[in-house]
């Protein structure tokens, strides 16, 4: 079941976030950033919104997603992870597709997710390809040398 994130949510998280294997150590600490100033200001304050995947005490994965500074109406997808031991069974997917309806109740006419494209990230560039997202826009070498930028968007 989909459920707004609750504090105590916040340990379950990082684990997934650490086994999932795709994060590096700094995009770990920044979405820990990000989750502590959700704690801190709220979804409304922050511009943050956390969805977990909850199946009774455990969280199987979650989706983070925020409003775009200085655009109208443009939200970006900022995380979406599952448990490992839960793949492919259509969590990601579902997460997704709550946190866009989230997005569209608060305003959005489009979800962008910036991703890289080294195998590393392959399994979300699979789900966001498989959602209806489009990548527009690829900039090479951009988070290092052989490691491009996709910008992908999906618009409502
Ligand atoms: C990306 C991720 C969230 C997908 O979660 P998931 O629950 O396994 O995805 P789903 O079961 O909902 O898959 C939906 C569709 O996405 C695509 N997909 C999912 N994983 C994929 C993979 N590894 N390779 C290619 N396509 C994939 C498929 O089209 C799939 O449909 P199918 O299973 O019918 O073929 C998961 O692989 C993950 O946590 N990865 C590590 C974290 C990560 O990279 N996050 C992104 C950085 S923010």
């Amino acid at each position: 079941m989909i459920l707004d994130a609750e504090e105590t949510d916040g340990p379950l998280i990082e684990t997934i976030v650490t086994g999932a294997g795709a994060f590096s150590e700094e995009e770990v600490d920044a979405l820990g950033a990000v989750w502590a100033e959700f704690l801190d200001l709220g979804a409304e304050d922050s511009g943050y919104d956390f969805l977990v995947e909850r199946d009774g005490g455990v969280v199987l994965g979650f989706v983070c997603y925020g409003s775009r500074e200085l655009t109208d109406g443009v939200f970006d997808l900022l995380s979406v992870a599952v448990d490992a031991a839960a793949l492919r069974q259509g969590i990601g997917r579902r997460l997704l597709r709550a946190g866009e309806g989230e997005a569209q109740d608060a305003g959005a006419r489009m979800v962008m997710a910036e991703t890289s494209g080294t195998a590393r990230h392959l399994g979300v560039r699979g789900l966001l390809q498989s959602a209806g997202y489009e990548v527009e826009a690829t900039i090479k070498d951009f988070y290092c040398v052989g490691d491009d930028l996709h910008v992908f968007v999906k618009r409502f």
